[in-house]
């Protein structure tokens, strides 16, 4: 296996590739890991079909391109690898989590848009999903281009966005759900941030607009009823179409998204439906910078 193996096939105009001809059950020589680093940069996200591989090996793969953060909530984290972020309404030991758990509950917040770990000072650089079980009757993920986003937004709209703050906060997910209460330890380790809403890529040096909503509590400047508005406003411009990928899942797709200029969520399937998802979180390597 080397670089020149590897087949890419854009999965539409905006955002997306599907990428074949890897193994990940096996480490990637270094020119094959540059060609599929470039591969993400370029697209996004990368969608890697049939790869029945482990946790062990999905968190190999995952390393190759960072750090890994480990969830602060140990309700999320897999009992068997604290790496692994359960997204699932099966537990660790094979029972059906229904809605009114506290984790399908937490779970279902990602049904609105979102980019990961927007909440840490310095947020995930990418995420690495599996599908385990995958679901028929939805649980499909979108994602947006948010390179595109900006360079769309209408003037007023991009007025407004440049050199304005947002706030995240792991928090604010209570504000829609009743949810498992954080303990005083886990909030103190979350305590909200202010970040730019318009950033600067530190590896291909794009800027992208860049909110969170599920986690926007505040906008500087702003009361908070116009900043809920306003973040409600930029997520349904950004939703559109033209810059959406959406992934129907195959049991052992990998798709390894960049969370520093998309968004994503998921659609909702049927409760009775088990979903089992494993995901890795690849942590940032610097503070978000302001363009
Ligand atoms: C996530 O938001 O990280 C998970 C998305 C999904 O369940 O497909």
């Amino acid at each position: 296996m080397n670089a020149m193996d590897i087949e890419i096939r854009k999965l539409h105009p905006a955002i997306g590739a599907e990428v074949r001809g890897l193994d990940l059950t096996r480490p990637l020589p270094e020119a094959t890991r540059q060609a599929v680093h470039q591969a993400w940069m370029d697209n996004l996200i990368l969608v890697f079909p049939d790869q029945d591989i482990t946790d062990e090996q999905q968190i190999a793969f995952s390393r190759g391109f960072g750090d890994l953060e480990v969830h602060h909530q140990k309700i999320i984290r897999s009992t068997r690898a604290p790496e692994i972020f359960r997204v699932a309404n099966v537990d660790d030991d094979g029972k059906m989590m229904r809605p009114g758990n506290p984790v399908v509950e937490q779970l279902a917040q990602a049904r609105r848009w979102h980019t990961d770990s927007s909440f840490r000072e310095v947020p995930s650089m990418g995420s690495v999903l599996r599908g385990v079980e995958v679901s028929r009757t939805g649980g499909q993920t979108c994602f947006i281009n948010m390179y595109a986003v900006l360079d769309a937004l209408p003037p007023a709209l991009r007025n407004q966005v440049e050199g304005r703050r947002a706030r995240h906060d792991f928090g604010y997910l209570h504000a829609f759900a009743k949810l498992k209460p954080l303990s005083a330890e886990e909030r103190a380790a979350m305590p909200p941030v202010w970040q730019p809403m318009v950033r600067r890529h530190p590896v291909t040096g794009r800027k992208s607009l860049y909110i969170s909503p599920i986690y926007n509590d505040q906008v500087e400047g702003m009361s908070e009823s116009d900043a809920t508005a306003f973040i409600e406003e930029l997520a349904t411009f950004a939703e559109q179409d033209r810059f959406v990928y959406r992934h129907r899942w195959e049991t052992n797709d990998m798709v390894i998204w960049d969370n520093r200029c998309t968004m994503h969520l998921v659609t909702p399937h049927d409760p009775e439906e088990r979903r089992i998802m494993h995901r890795t979180t690849i942590a940032g390597e610097e503070a978000v910078v302001a363009a």
